[in-house]
């Protein structure tokens, strides 16, 4: 997933809001599961998320997503976010975490992923 850092996307000092970082990590976790299980998928857990460096509005925004463990009902995905400054050409890592996401039902009870 990419796209630019717009400045809808800043918090008081100027740069990308961590909330907003958030919820695009969970964005593109919920793409990957959805589309590997064939199945809704709810968030369940997001574990050590650490923010490393901030990004600039006007960045572009580059998340990566990885499942790292197929479970029974649910899947550990591995995030990485970067950013690219268009002007220096310069890249660098933003933020990493794991996120886990379990397939459920039309009543939201899990269920088996395959
Ligand atoms: C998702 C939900 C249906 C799971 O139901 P549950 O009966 O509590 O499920 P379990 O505790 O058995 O966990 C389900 C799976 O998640 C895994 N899991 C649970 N907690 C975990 C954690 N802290 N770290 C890693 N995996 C975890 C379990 O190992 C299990 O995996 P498996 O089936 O592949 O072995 C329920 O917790 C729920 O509805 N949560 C709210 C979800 C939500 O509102 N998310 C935000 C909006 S999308």
């Amino acid at each position: 997933m990419s796209f630019l850092a717009e400045p809808n996307d800043a918090n008081f000092s100027g740069n990308v809001h961590g909330g907003k970082v958030m919820k695009w990590i969970d964005e593109i976790g919920y793409a990957l599961a959805v589309k590997f299980s064939k199945k809704y998928c709810v968030t369940k857990f997001v574990d050590d998320i650490e923010f490393l460096k901030p990004i600039q509005i006007g960045d572009l925004v580059i998340l990566d997503a990885e499942i790292i463990k197929i479970g029974i009902s649910s899947l550990r995905i591995k995030v990485d976010v970067s950013s690219l400054n268009l002007i220096k050409n310069k890249t660098k890592k933003n933020c990493e975490c794991f996120v886990v996401f379990v397939a459920v039902d039309k009543k939201g009870k899990k269920i088996k992923i395959n």
